[in-house]
């Protein structure tokens, strides 16, 4: 068995940081979200690896590399424009050969990985097995609709009319017989290959497709709220671990990682927190579910359920809550009177002011 896993895409709900970088290497807990995925699929004995890649390509294969980090051995694929995930199937042929495979989404995250689905899916050996969750916003996803017994009866791609609020998880297995689906596809009014539409043609084809309903927590990591929902769940399980210098006169609480090379002084951090190499907390809150990475400066400032990428500085700002913060940016008071706010923001950032 392959592994496809699917990270091109443009990130459009999280701009303006994936005008600059990845949507698949936001981290999550100070690791990128694909390294899960990654991992997932190696727990799972998923040892060849095909990931589609789109303009963020270099970026990518610079993080992930050979895959020997994760015990995989990946083949990189390029995607020339993101004309959907059917496409990616149809680029990814040779690849594929007529082996099964997991294709699996890089920007999804989900709990408890996939080795159950994996192993089910090898036992049954359906035309297609799909992992599906119910949602409170069906008209962003794949829709499935299930038959009494189960069965999926039909599936739709963000429907306006949602038939269930049965989500389609971005993990699914496939046999072969989905090359056949994916090359009678026609573009979908949103000028893409569905892949939900494949797997409608294998069913009006009468292919097996058959469905699990996760009940474990999974978030498509596509948009900010679910980003820092996904921190939050990880944090929370992660181990307390204390490998950088924390100054006597600080005060830690639950569950906090303070990795080597970090430097933390004066500050109260409650956790379960996570404060990267190379930074420097000084005079600060850090509050709960709050990850800071690599080389930030946190001066005389207070944050909690936030993400704070590598090198960015937050200097005398209180309180910051559920934030993005993005590479290398500087969030800092305006300096004289009048009290005035001064932005510099990229195109289609976000600001909430709270005065
Ligand atoms: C894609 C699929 C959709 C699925 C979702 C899961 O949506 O088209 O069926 O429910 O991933 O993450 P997209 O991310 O392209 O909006």
């Amino acid at each position: 068995m392959k592994a496809l896993v699917l990270s091109g895409g443009s990130g459009t709900r999280l701009r303006p940081i994936t005008h600059t970088s990845a949507k698949q290497l936001l981290p999550v807990a100070n690791k990128p979200v694909l390294f899960y995925g990654l991992e997932a699929i190696a727990a799972a004995g998923v040892t060849d690896v095909g990931i589609v890649v789109g303009d963020t390509a270099p970026a990518i294969t610079a993080a992930v590399g050979d895959g020997s980090a994760f015990g995989i051995r990946t083949t990189y694929i390029r995607q020339q424009a993101p004309l959907g995930l059917a496409h990616a199937v149809l680029v990814a042929r040779e690849f594929l050969g007529d082996e099964d495979f997991v294709m699996y989404l890089g920007d999804n995250f989900i709990v408890g990985g996939i080795t159950g689905l994996v192993e089910a899916f090898s036992v049954a050996r359906p035309d297609a097995q799909i992992m599906l969750t119910r949602v409170s916003n069906p008209g962003s996803f794949g829709i499935a609709e299930l038959d009494p017994l189960g069965r999926v009866r039909g599936l739709e791609e963000k429907p306006r009319q949602p038939k269930s609020d049965l989500a389609l998880v971005g993990v699914y297995m496939f046999t072969s017989a989905v090359h056949e689906a994916v090359a009678a596809l026609q573009p979908s009014w949103r000028g893409e290959l569905e892949i939900t539409e494949a797997i409608q043609w294998l069913l009006d084809n009468g292919r097996t497709v058959n469905s699990t309903i996760v009940t474990g927590y999974w978030k498509d990591t596509g948009n900010v709220a679910d980003m820092l929902e996904v921190n939050r769940l990880v944090l929370e399980t992660s181990e307390p671990r204390l490998d950088g210098v924390v100054e006597p006169d600080c005060e830690i609480i639950g569950r906090v990682t303070v990795e080597r090379g970090a430097h933390v002084a004066s500050s109260r951090i409650v956790g379960p927190a996570i404060i990267g190499p190379g930074a420097k907390v000084t005079g600060s809150y850090i509050g709960p579910f709050t990850a800071i990475a690599e080389d930030c400066a946190i001066d005389d400032s207070e944050i909690e359920y936030s993400i704070v990428l590598r090198g960015a500085s937050i200097r005398g700002v209180r309180r910051i809550e559920a934030s993005l913060i993005g590479h290398d940016a500087e969030v800092t008071p305006a300096p004289r009177v009048p009290r005035a706010h001064r932005l510099i923001l990229g195109d289609h950032s976000k600001v909430q002011i709270g005065s």
